[in-house]
């Protein structure tokens, strides 16, 4: 079997690195299409957020997907990235005129509206390109999914979306605006869900919500549900794949889809997450008084997801097979929060080691920052190396 890290090419390389399974990569989004291709009219749009790399933003869209965008630089990105126009869509609070210009100019295939206003503007941008935008309304399902607070977006509390019950007079409005296509209804209710039964109530809020619509004579469209599938961050060898098979059967059990809509989703971390890994050097082993610290060259700059959710990753010493010793895994950055992980067990750990954050291909990189004026990582890829 090939080894995970090709460690004697990494001996070369100056660290920290992302670095990504390219196999699992494509392996991941094989799965995820061939599951698709049994739905004629469901359609995949990989949100961009989680991971913008130009080369795996490449791979995604030459698999047929489309593409998520919640700005006009993602926008940019996933055309020059040749996802086909038509295929993105474009949510977020707070679109800046330009982006929204940006988009109409692209002609993408639907702007996800938050508020009224935003609509309001869309229409009026529209018109001076004599365009006319196609637009999804994103409904609050008021939906609380079992995730970190910082990333549930489904409460009537959250800024996101618009809610049920002003639904209607906004649908009504945008029907009546001269330069807006009514295209559905868009809903999202988090990220790194793993309950099933998360999906499974978003479902039912759907079936209740287009049920009502239908009886008032009003339009239901496609529908858009989202993304926020979760990965297995525990056991990164054991559990490669998110749960796409429970996913999708969720969705085709309990959607009730109107005769002639469409099903859309916009899955980002659980097609990202599994093949990326920081790779870190240890720089120092520094004995405390009642521990032990592994600080190593990788930071919070490159990997905020600990320092800002308390996020899990699976920290390995990938360079030693030595008895195991316990450490506080920190990296070099002056801020107390900037800890990998906390009483870690790991192979003794020597100045030099490889240490390897698994499952920090979604919102890794994409999060990374130059505070301390550090580096932005630089990236590989394992296409790019002969495994020994
Ligand atoms: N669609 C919408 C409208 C979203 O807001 C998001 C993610 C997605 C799709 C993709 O969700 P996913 O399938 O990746 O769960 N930085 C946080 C995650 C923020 C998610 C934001 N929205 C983290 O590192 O956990």
């Amino acid at each position: 079997m090939k080894p995970t890290f090709p460690i004697e090419e990494f001996r070369s390389l100056q660290t920290p690195f992302y670095y990504y399974d390219m196999e699992l990569l494509e392996s991941t989004l094989q799965k995820v299409s061939s599951l698709l291709s049994a739905h004629d009219d469901w359609h995949m749009h990989y949100a961009i957020k989680a991971n913008s790399n130009p080369r795996l933003l490449r791979i995604i869209s030459s698999m047929g997907m489309g593409a998520d965008c919640v700005s006009g630089g993602e926008v940019e990105a996933a055309v020059e990235a040749g996802f086909q126009p038509q295929s993105i869509v474009f949510a977020g609070v707070g679109k800046a005129d330009w982006e929204i210009t940006t988009a109409l100019h692209h002609n993408i295939g639907c702007f996800n509206v938050e508020s009224e206003p935003e609509l309001l503007i869309i229409n009026e941008l529209a018109g001076i390109q004599g365009k006319k935008a196609p637009v999804a309304l994103r409904v609050n399902p008021d939906v609380g999914a079992h995730t970190h607070s910082n990333i549930t977006t489904g409460l009537a509390e959250n800024k996101f979306g618009i809610s049920k019950e002003q639904l209607s007079d906004i649908m009504q409005k945008a029907l009546s605006l001269p330069n807006i296509v009514f295209r559905g209804l868009h809903f999202h209710i988090g990220s790194q869900i793993l309950d099933m039964a998360d999906f499974m109530m978003l479902c039912n809020r759907i079936n209740e919500l287009s049920s009502t619509l239908l009886r008032q004579g009003l339009p239901v469209g496609d529908i858009n549900v989202g993304g926020g599938l979760g990965v297995e961050y525990e056991h990164p060898d054991c559990f490669p794949y998110a749960n796409f098979e429970g996913y999708f059967d969720t969705f085709k059990r309990h959607l009730h889809l109107p005769p002639g809509s469409h099903l859309h989703f916009e899955l980002g971390r659980s097609l990202v997450a599994p093949c990326g890994s920081l790779i870190t050097r240890v720089l120092y082993v520094k004995e405390g008084i009642h521990k032990r610290f592994a600080i190593v060259d990788g930071s919070m700059t490159e990997l905020i997801r600990p320092a800002l959710y308390q996020a899990f990753h699976r920290i390995q010493n990938i360079s030693s097979s030595a008895p195991v010793t316990r450490y506080d895994v920190v990296g070099p950055v002056c801020e107390s929060s900037d800890v990998f992980g906390k009483a870690v067990d790991l192979p003794q750990c020597h100045r030099g080691d490889f240490i390897a954050l698994r499952t920090a291909g979604a919102y890794g990189e994409t999060m990374s920052s130059q505070y301390n004026l550090r580096p932005l990582p630089k990236t590989y890829f394992s296409t790019d190396f002969k495994f020994v």
